[in-house]
């Protein structure tokens, strides 16, 4: 069933890094990462031994929500630089074997871009159907119950119209009317602008979100309300969203956007997607009809952290996609979750590291993480992210924290932006010592950890390419799972809890890396939250 390495395509293999543009690294002195900047580090992420840059929207836009409100799909922000600055970062990244991929964001535009001042015109405006209005209920008021994201109703009145128009986030994101075909022929056409500029491929804001119900009804209560909320959204989480989610047409529309990707030569696109294992794997397709390369598998920020829950998860994801003809994918952090060190905790990071990078598929891995980055306390006045400033009862509901500036090293603004400048955000505390600096220079940090990982993936085909098993063990808090490949079998052994725990055979053969910086001999118990790889 598994393809072997040689044959995989660079998406399949490799491990892709995001970046969030504002917090890399300022070339000019404002307090904001911008391309340059970017560029500068491209030698640095490649020395990670990733694959792929994937970089959260670099577009023109107002930054309402920080980039994923897009005035203009073909420009780069001034804030960030230019066409030029772009096409010198693509071409570096290229030489340096990187790909590039961007984040595209086609359910909805900022209310800035002119497609949507143009449909504000009035009810004869070419435009007007390129977005989504609703007449007032009856007896006025909102047209239905349905909720933003970042709460508040998910309708906002257009006084000069007299009607509602939809943003499933802040009322300055109004959503695009994914079924008017010359609002798909416009975004397609965006897709090609950038892949003929080289882009290898994107990353797509919400493609779960595109459609929505035809009929408008109000979406029911959810009864489990709160329980599952992701990123602190309290609000939003009271409604099940039956209606604004995961629509037949939805699927449609990225077969469409599958056709437009596969006009290039070896592109590809990772959705962002929101749902639990039966309606996710779907979104791939099948392989006649594919749609999504990766639709992204968050499952292991969802769950909780511990040995059964993750064994049991990655068990069944990984037999879902074989059975489904789809390629899997992990990710732990990125800009709209807290710092994954922050959420497992210290002692178990790089048991969550290790899992990440020796599990079968696709790794993405949030910039930082490999310096062990952690939350940075932002008080409410320092708050800048949309989603914490609406949700003022929703204490998690803030993203500021896990999108501080990176952590280069322990001079000024941490190497960041210019001494003196104040940074966009707040710096970490610890920015003095995590580091990428002084990491470099301390073989026991988590940055060469992380390297030592890549490396390993580097050398041993079994760990990218290999099958997957898990293993019983007799201990409730150790997750073992094996990666085979002709013949080369690999063992990974990962220890959730806090006791010694003596695996006997199962750690047997030439352990090839510890968390604890050694290479201890088979007969020597799994240490508390040790991750270990074996050459069984
Ligand atoms: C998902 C993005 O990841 C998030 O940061 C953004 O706020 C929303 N989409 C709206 O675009």
């Amino acid at each position: 069933m598994t393809q072997l390495s040689g044959k995989l395509k660079w998406w399949q293999s490799g491990i892709i890094y995001q970046i969030y543009p504002r917090s890399y690294q300022d070339s000019n002195g404002d307090g904001v990462g911008d391309l340059r900047g970017i560029t500068s580090r491209l030698p640095y992420i490649a020395s990670l031994g990733v694959q792929a840059v994937w970089l959260s929207p670099i577009f023109k836009s107002p930054m309402d929500d920080f980039g994923y409100d897009v005035a203009d799909y073909c420009d780069i922000d001034p804030l960030f630089g230019t066409l030029e600055d772009f096409d010198a970062l693509v071409a570096e990244a290229h030489r340096l074997g990187l790909k590039v991929m961007l984040d595209y964001v086609p359910n909805h535009t900022s209310n800035q871009h002119d497609w949507f001042k143009d449909a504000l015109e009035g009810h004869d405006s070419p435009k007007r159907d390129w977005y989504v209005w609703r007449d007032p209920a009856e007896g006025g008021g909102l047209p239905n119950n349905w909720k933003s994201f970042f709460g508040g109703p998910a309708w906002t009145l257009d006084e000069y119209s007299g009607q509602y128009y939809l943003h499933q986030f802040l009322p300055s994101q109004p959503d695009l009317n994914w079924r008017n075909p010359e609002v798909r022929a416009a975004m397609f056409e965006v897709l090609r602008f950038w892949m003929r500029r080289g882009v290898d491929g994107f990353r797509v804001d919400v493609i779960w979100l595109l459609a929505e119900d035809e009929r408008f009804l109000d979406e029911p209560e959810n009864p489990d309300a709160n329980r599952q909320v992701v990123g602190g959204q309290i609000e939003h989480s009271t409604l099940l969203h039956i209606y604004t989610q995961d629509q037949p047409e939805t699927h449609e529309y990225i077969r469409e956007m599958r056709g437009v990707i596969d006009e290039f030569d070896d592109r590809m696109m990772v959705g962002e997607i929101y749902l639990p294992l039966d309606k996710l794997l779907p979104y791939a397709g099948t392989p006649d009809v594919p749609m999504v390369h990766l639709p992204f598998n968050f499952h292991l920020i969802l769950l909780g952290w511990e040995a059964a829950t993750i064994r049991e998860f990655a068990d069944q994801y990984d037999a879902e996609c074989i059975k489904a003809g789809a390629w899997p994918n992990w990710v732990l952090g990125n800009h709209d979750q807290h710092r994954f060190k922050s959420r497992v905790g210290a002692p178990q990071y790089r048991v969550a590291q290790t899992l990440l990078l020796t599990l079968r598929g696709t790794p993405t891995v949030y910039y930082g993480d490999e310096i062990g980055m952690r939350n940075v306390p932002i008080p409410f006045e320092k708050m800048v992210d949309p989603a914490g400033l609406q949700q003022p009862d929703s204490p998690n509901a803030g993203r500021d924290p896990e999108r501080t500036p990176m952590q280069w090293n322990a001079g000024p603004n941490a190497g960041f932006t210019t001494e003196g400048v104040n940074p966009w955000l707040p710096l970490a505390a610890d920015a003095d010592t995590v580091n990428v600096h002084s990491e470099e220079a301390d073989p026991q940090s988590d940055l060469n950890y992380f390297r030592a990982l890549t490396r390993l993936r580097a050398q041993v085909p079994a760990l990218v390419a290999g099958d997957y098993r898990s293993l019983d063990t007799a201990h409730d808090d150790v997750f073992a799972f094996s990666r085979s490949l002709q013949g080369q079998k690999v063992t990974v052994l990962l220890n959730f809890g806090t006791f010694d725990r003596d695996l006997g055979s199962l750690a047997a053969g030439q352990t090839l890396l510890s968390s604890e910086g050694d290479l201890p001999v088979p007969e020597l118990p799994l240490r508390p939250n040790e991750a270990r790889v074996v050459l069984a």
